[in-house]
């Protein structure tokens, strides 16, 4: 079994395995060297002969346990017939989604839209170098999406909930997002991923009392439908305020902390395996501060099923050198 599985599974505390949140990005030259000749982003991640060679270039160069398919969540609005654009230093444009139009869209032409994302998910999945090693599929969490599709744009720390304000079209964006998303889900599963990770990136935006109508239930659906696919799922709701509340309402079989999240209160309240944590801007630092703010979480979680990552995906900044040194470290330790 690999060590990631292991780690869920049997709880096995002994052996920490390792990945990273954007392992494969513009932290990395020979992906940069890429990025240059494919200026559309989303006709990149469209490209099943380069998806497999970026998704592995990470696994190249360092000791890790699993590869994360190269691919964005905002492929699902993409597949649903909204166009998505990424402007350089601004981020995503979405166009205005046609919900009449969405609704036409059937589950083999959602499929077709998307197909290079799984051929490229059933190449990398066939590779030798992920032998004994996880292949990690991922999805946005339903409100993440939500967000995108109306917002039309990344939102800054607050967002007009005047925008969730129709309840009815609302509704009706969530059944279809629940749709398509365990159609995405199911066929990343079929194509090779042993593993999926739900980012709710914006799970912080929404205030208690909406918590369980934008995110509990709705990530409740995905979790168990993932669950009865007999496929591990990973939660990761960013600067969430309450994560005991949300893993007792959803029961992740992992759950990624952020990096403002209290080690000592976490290990306190949860007891199913958790993930990553580290500030990515520790790794902007020097390798002793590295290796101290890592022997943190390592030594925290030692008696813990822990799966070692970071509390956001790695910075675009961070040197190669420096995930080598962090990972080697993880790996003796
Ligand atoms: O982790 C990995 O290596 C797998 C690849 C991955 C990407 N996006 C590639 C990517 C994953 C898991 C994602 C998820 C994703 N995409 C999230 C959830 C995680 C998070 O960051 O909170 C979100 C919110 C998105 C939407 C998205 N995609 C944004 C906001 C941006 C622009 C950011 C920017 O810096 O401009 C992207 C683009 C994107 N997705 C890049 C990569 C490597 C950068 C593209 C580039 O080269 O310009």
């Amino acid at each position: 079994m690999s060590p990631i599985l292991d780690c869920i599974i049997n709880k096995n505390t002994k052996k920490k395995p390792v990945w990273y949140m954007r392992q494969a990005g513009r932290y990395l030259p020979e992906f940069r060297e890429i990025r240059k000749k494919n200026q559309d982003f989303i006709k990149l991640c469209l490209n099943d002969n380069i998806v497999p060679e970026i998704t592995l270039q990470p696994l190249y160069r360092f000791n890790l346990d699993a590869a994360i398919i190269f691919s964005d969540i905002l492929m699902l609005p993409h597949g649903i017939g909204q166009k998505v654009e990424f402007k350089k230093d601004f981020g995503p444009i979405l166009d205005i989604l046609n919900l009449e139009a969405s609704y036409k869209i059937t589950e083999s032409d959602f499929l077709n839209n998307l197909k290079p994302v799984y051929k490229s998910i059933n190449r990398v999945s066939k590779n030798k170098i992920l032998n004994n090693k996880d292949l990690i599929g991922f999805v946005g969490a339903p409100w993440t999406l939500l967000v995108y599709i109306l917002n039309r744009k990344s939102p800054k720390k607050k967002i007009d909930m005047g925008l969730f304000s129709d309840e009815y079209t609302i509704k009706n964006l969530f059944t279809i997002i629940d749709k398509f998303l365990k159609i995405h889900i199911k066929s990343q599963i079929n194509n090779g991923a042993t593993i999926i990770q739900i980012f709710d990136s914006w799970a912080g935006l929404v205030d208690h009392q909406n918590l369980e109508k934008y995110i509990y239930k709705p990530t409740l659906s995905l979790v168990e439908f993932i669950k009865s696919l007999k496929t591990p799922v990973i939660c990761f709701p960013r600067n969430i305020k309450n994560y005991k509340e949300y893993v007792n309402f959803i029961k992740p079989d992992v759950i990624n902390i952020d990096y403002e999240v209290n080690i000592k209160n976490i290990l306190n309240h949860i007891n199913i395996p958790i993930q990553g944590g580290l500030d990515p801007k520790i790794l902007l630092s020097e390798n002793d501060n590295i290796k101290k703010n890592a022997l943190k979480y390592l030594n925290a979680f030692k008696d813990h099923p822990y799966i070692f990552n970071l509390g956001h995906g790695i910075l675009p900044e961070t040197k190669p050198e420096t995930v080598k040194y962090l990972t080697n470290l993880v790996k003796e330790f």
